[in-house]
């Protein structure tokens, strides 16, 4: 059997593959490099000993994805494939439907006329706002997303809704909540591209000096020490949920509907603040910053509750704050040793 992974060379995504060959599926990777580079595939076969297949191309061109599927035994997908620079989002909200709707519509229609079932979809905590009240459940009602790449996940959720009620198919939507770190091998990791836009590679750049200071956006939260809280899931064990939430769906034999919806988090919340301080102490460095306004959009604090992925996934994330921003450092140093 083999599962499809698009955008398999992306940050989360190709921690996923590493997770999925290292338990023995054969990988079938759909990747337009508009947001990764090749080399990643490189590193995975290095990690891994195994050799995914890789197709390069836009999941927009229907006849391609056609053509994926004639040739390999697809028995899910792992969809990571979407633009997600929420700003940008913004600014060219048509482009953002465009490429995260109908990508993921493309693959379903596929799915539909083949009777394939097991869709994993990526999804965020965006989907929930400021909820009302920590931690966050998968029962918390929803709120209208403040930003357009949020609004993309939202409806992603609707249509999969939709598509396994209608077709008697299983699906799962992973909630993720902050993801961060680097494999352990320092072979792969989120890769900056421009200005950081996240928290933790904009510390990781200021701590090696290719930015001056990290600004905190607002300090005058009510929170413990004002500065807004996260929560922060180290990647190889988001990754490995992937794993857990696709067995979950195989070994459903069922012919009903399922829709699984899983919250992926540590169920801890940390503050800006701590996160600097974790980094400075993990990696023996200094982090400069200056505090400034809040950002627009920003919610206040958001951490899960994991109950329901512990007790039916049977997965948890155990990996402290401070393990996790270590890897970081040393993906910040492979990737300078590339560069030079
Ligand atoms: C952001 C997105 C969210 C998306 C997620 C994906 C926004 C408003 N939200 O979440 O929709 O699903 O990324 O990873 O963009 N911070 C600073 N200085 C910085 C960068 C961040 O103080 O230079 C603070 C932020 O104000 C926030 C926290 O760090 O309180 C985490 O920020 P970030 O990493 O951007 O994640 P989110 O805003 O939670």
């Amino acid at each position: 059997m083999a599962i499809l992974v698009t955008g398999g060379l992306g940050y989360i995504g190709s921690h996923t593959v590493v997770e999925l060959l290292n338990n023995n599926y054969e990988v079938v990777i759909v990747d337009d490099l508009s947001n990764s580079e090749k080399f990643i595939l490189k590193n995975i076969e290095e990690i891994t000993g195994k050799k995914p297949v890789f197709y390069p191309f836009d999941l927009k061109r229907k006849e391609l994805l056609a053509q994926v599927f004639d040739a390999h035994p697809i028995d899910g997908c792992i969809n990571f494939a979407a633009s997600k620079a929420v700003g940008e989002s913004q600014l060219k909200p048509v482009d953002y439907y465009e490429n995260n709707l109908f990508s993921l519509i493309n693959i379903l229609q596929e799915f539909k006329q083949r009777g394939i079932s097991n869709f994993i979809f990526s999804s965020s905590c965006t989907v929930y706002g400021q909820a009302d009240q920590m931690p966050i459940d998968e029962n918390t009602p929803l709120k209208m997303p403040e930003s357009v790449y949020g609004k993309t996940k939202q409806m992603g959720e609707e249509i999969l809704t939709d598509f396994a009620k209608a077709y008697h198919r299983k699906v799962s939507l992973l909630r993720y909540f902050n993801p961060i770190g680097a494999h352990p091998s320092a072979k792969i990791g989120e890769l900056p591209i421009g200005i950081p836009n996240n928290l933790v590679p904009y510390v990781m750049q200021t701590a090696a000096g290719v930015r001056e200071k990290l600004s905190i956006w607002g300090d005058d939260y009510p929170t413990e020490d004002g500065t807004a809280v996260r929560d922060y899931i180290y990647v190889v064990d988001l990754a490995k949920a992937h794993v857990a939430a696709l067995k979950k769906l195989m070994e459903d034999e069922s012919n009903v509907a399922t829709i699984d919806i899983f919250n992926l988090g540590t169920g801890k919340g940390s503050s800006v603040l701590e996160v600097v301080k974790a980094f400075e102490t993990a990696n023996d460095v200094k982090v400069p910053y200056q505090i400034c306004d809040r950002r627009e959009g920003d919610i206040t604090i958001a951490f899960a509750n994991v109950d329901k992925a512990k007790e039916e996934l049977q997965w948890k994330s155990d990996t402290s704050l401070e393990e996790a921003l270590k890897t970081v450092w040393e993906w910040q140093k492979y990737l300078k040793n590339r560069n030079t």
